[in-house]
């Protein structure tokens, strides 16, 4: 966040931003391709599937883990945070995409089509900025989600897109619970 005033030339890619919440990866940098050319190594780059705990994760807070290269968010909703979520017209959301990999390409950018469980707790979505890939900052942003410090971009509680340049939500990936406290990516 410090460096969030170096965004320009080619430092940019370089720059790392901090995710809130607890368990944060210390490595989410500004430009994704660019990591990937270095990181992770192929090994890991294999493991196209991985098991997640969230038993530590409390209300209010996230977790950003790394998969297949790239940060996942996952996030514990607090009712205010489902409530707030809950209560816009899709007719306000710039992209009206559920973007969700779990459900129909078609279905539309609902909440509950968001989330991951029923109640809405559980959000997973990819922690890259749908502008240009950037990593999205928790806690943070016009509408109490994520805000990209690249070049402006504000999302929402479930993720989605809601002013600024990127063009569509934060992407849910493949994503279920195996059992009470554990999620599988992939
Ligand atoms: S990369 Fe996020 S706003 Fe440009």
């Amino acid at each position: 966040m410090s460096h969030a005033e170096d965004h320009e030339g080619t430092r940019r890619d370089f720059l790392y931003y901090a995710t809130g919440g607890a368990g944060v990866i210390a490595t989410g940098a500004a430009v994704w391709p660019l990591v990937n050319q270095m990181n992770p190594s192929a090994d890991v780059r294999a493991l196209s599937s991985i098991r997640v705990d969230v038993s530590e994760v409390e209300p209010g807070t996230q977790l950003t883990v790394k998969w297949l290269g790239k940060p996942v968010f996952i996030r514990r909703r607090t009712e205010e945070e489902i409530s707030a979520a809950r209560d816009v017209e899709l007719s306000d959301l710039p992209d009206q995409g559920a973007e969700n990999a779990n459900i129909a390409a078609d279905a539309d950018a609902s909440d509950e089509n968001r989330a991951l469980d029923e109640t809405g707790e559980w959000l997973v979505m990819m922690g890259v900025c749908t502008h240009l890939g950037c990593v999205p900052l928790g806690d943070a942003g016009d509408f109490g989600g994520w805000f990209c410090p690249c070049h402006g971009s504000h999302y929402d509680t479930a993720g989605r897109i809601r002013k600024g340049p990127a063009p569509t939500n934060l992407p849910v990936p493949t994503a279920e619970f195996v059992d009470e406290t554990t999620i599988k990516l992939g």
